[in-house]
């Protein structure tokens, strides 16, 4: 059960990442990442990884009329994991499928991911970012995050640097206090989302 509890009027759900969620999960990371991680990464991440934890946003339910059968499996829409050392929480990977981006839905991640390292005992969350991604980096800043380094050539396909990017002390009452107001502009903003899609996108 995921640390960060969502009000019910919030059509969206995150709960922990399965063995079974990791194909359509690859679906995403191929169409998210220039450089996406194999399959086995996941596997290995989920399986031999006792400092790593990973997060899988889903619609909260599918409205239909009348009853569906078989009734239809929740899209995964996004996800996000991070490494956990001893109280540092290296976010290691963060995506929302292309569609259903710009609408909080990445933020909604984001938070979770926080909220489930702080439950898990971190006092500072830590990422690297390609330096040009400044959509990624617009969300690490709202939640306080600043730069603190740059790793040259980070990335081997096209040599961009990383910016590595960071916040500390989130278990004080300031981070907290920070973190509440966040929360309640995203609930506010996600419970008036559009239409929650049925299936995944590009599946009919
Ligand atoms: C980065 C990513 C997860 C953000 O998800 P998203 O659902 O698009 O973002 P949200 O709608 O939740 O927006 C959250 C914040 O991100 C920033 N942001 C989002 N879209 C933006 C845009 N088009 N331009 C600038 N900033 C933007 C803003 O700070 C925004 O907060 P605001 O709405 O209060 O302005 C998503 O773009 C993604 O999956 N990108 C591809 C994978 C990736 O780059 N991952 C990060 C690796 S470090």
């Amino acid at each position: 059960m995921p640390a960060l509890e969502i009000p019910e009027s919030v059509p969206f759900r995150v709960d922990p990442m399965r063995w079974e969620d990791i194909a359509e999960v690859m679906e995403i990371e191929r169409r998210a990442f220039s450089m996406p991680w194999p399959m086995r990464a996941y596997e290995q991440e989920l399986f031999r990884n006792p400092n790593a934890h990973y997060l899988v946003l889903r619609p909260r339910e599918v409205r239909t009329v009348g009853p569906m059968f078989p009734p239809p499996r929740l899209p995964i829409l996004g996800y996000g994991g991070f490494w956990l050392v001893p109280d540092e929480a290296h976010i290691s990977t963060i995506a929302i499928d292309a569609p259903w981006r710009g609408r909080g839905l990445g933020e909604l991640m984001f938070l979770a991911l926080i909220e489930e390292a702080i439950a898990l005992g971190a006092n500072l969350i830590t990422l690297e970012v390609r330096a040009s991604n400044l959509v990624a980096q617009n969300l690490y800043r709202k939640y306080g995050l600043e730069v603190v380094g740059r790793r040259p050539r980070y990335y081997r396909d096209n040599n961009e640097d990383a910016l590595v990017m960071s916040v500390e002390g989130v278990r004080s009452p300031d981070y907290r206090g920070r973190l509440e107001a966040l929360k309640a502009q995203l609930w506010a903003r996600l419970q008036s989302a559009g239409p929650i899609p049925l299936h995944r996108s590009g599946a009919n």
